[in-house]
């Protein structure tokens, strides 16, 4: 048996303190792109009500046309957001976070669960500038969350619990795909799928250029190149199979496929693109260690 009060539903089995996701208070603070896109995300998949949303952003603009799209309640600052939540999600940019921290001194309560996408911002510090037992969880997000597309990475701080980290899992769900993982590894999602809708983007272009090359209209042919890399994607993670099963099953004997990769492979496209992610997770890693 449980019983709920407004937020939690506490489990007499063994003490622990579910979040009811219908009645959890959520706070936001910075509403910009990213805060926006999970704010939609989770109005949408209805893992809160608009009623229930708490939110602030420096630029009073950008707060008033949030406040208007959504419904939901618009406040002073993040100390205020902070009071009313059960979970926080800090979504400002890192040059934000002195600031931030500052307001968000001894607001923070030991129940509550912070989820942060401040990019760069370590787990042992936002649990150091958040009074120390904060409930964490540090989360890597790309661009493509923006339409519900993404793909997220999430790492639990050393307060957080088992829910926490399914909270933050149903949160970024709804605008994608979700992975947890150790801190240890997020300089790497931060190189792979962090940076990689760069890349993506570089070989859609590419692609559309070679059709042009061969006659089509640019905008066929970024058409063709940019639904070749989706359904490409939609195939692997759809059957599951190695995608140099995959590969191989195009490229049929003396036929066009294998005239193309041959000329992937005398580029190196391989090489370069493991050098990139290998380049962008050693940046990720000395900008987390504050080097510039
Ligand atoms: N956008 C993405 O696809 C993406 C992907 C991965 C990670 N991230 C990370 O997510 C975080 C947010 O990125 P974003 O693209 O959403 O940035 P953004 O569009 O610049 O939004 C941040 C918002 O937060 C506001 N803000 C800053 N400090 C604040 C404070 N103390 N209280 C209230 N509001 C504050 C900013 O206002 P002002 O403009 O007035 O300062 C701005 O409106 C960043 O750390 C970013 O690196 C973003």
């Amino acid at each position: 048996m449980s019983y709920e009060c407004p937020s939690w539903t506490i489990d007499p089995a063994n003490g622990e303190c579910r979040m009811t996701k219908k009645s959890m208070r959520l706070g936001i603070i910075g509403c910009g792109q990213m805060g926006e896109a999970l704010l939609r995300g989770m109005l949408t998949a209805k893992l809160v009500t608009p009623d229930r949303v708490l939110a602030t952003d420096l630029a009073e603009e950008r707060m008033k046309t949030i406040v208007q799209r959504y419904g939901i309640h618009g406040m002073r600052d993040g100390r205020a957001v902070a009071k009313g939540a059960d979970v926080l999600l800090l979504a400002v940019k890192p040059q934000g976070v002195n600031e931030l921290f500052a307001q968000l001194r001894g607001a923070v309560s030991d129940r509550m669960l912070v989820i942060s996408v401040i990019t760069g911002v370590q787990l042992i510090r936002l649990e150091a500038e958040l009074g120390g037992k904060a409930h964490v969880v540090r989360a890597v997000p790309n661009t493509p969350t923006l339409v519900g597309c993404g793909m997220t990475a999430v790492a639990g701080g050393a307060h957080a619990s088992a829910d926490d980290l399914r909270t933050a899992v149903d949160l970024f769900n709804a605008v994608g795909a979700t992975l947890v993982v150790e801190e240890r590894h997020l300089d790497a999602v931060t190189g792979l799928s962090g940076s990689g809708p760069a890349y993506a983007f570089v070989m859609i272009e590419a692609l559309a250029d070679g059709g042009v090359k061969a006659g089509l209209s640019r905008e066929v042919a970024l058409q063709l190149a940019a639904r070749t890399l989706l359904g490409a994607a939609q195939l692997l993670l759809q059957t599951g199979e190695h995608p140099g099963q995959l590969k191989d099953r195009v490229a049929s004997p003396g036929g066009t496929t294998i005239a193309g990769l041959r000329e992937l492979e005398a580029g190196g496209v391989r090489a370069a693109l493991i050098n990139a992610v290998e380049a962008a997770t050693r940046r990720a890693a000395e900008l987390g260690q504050g080097r510039k």
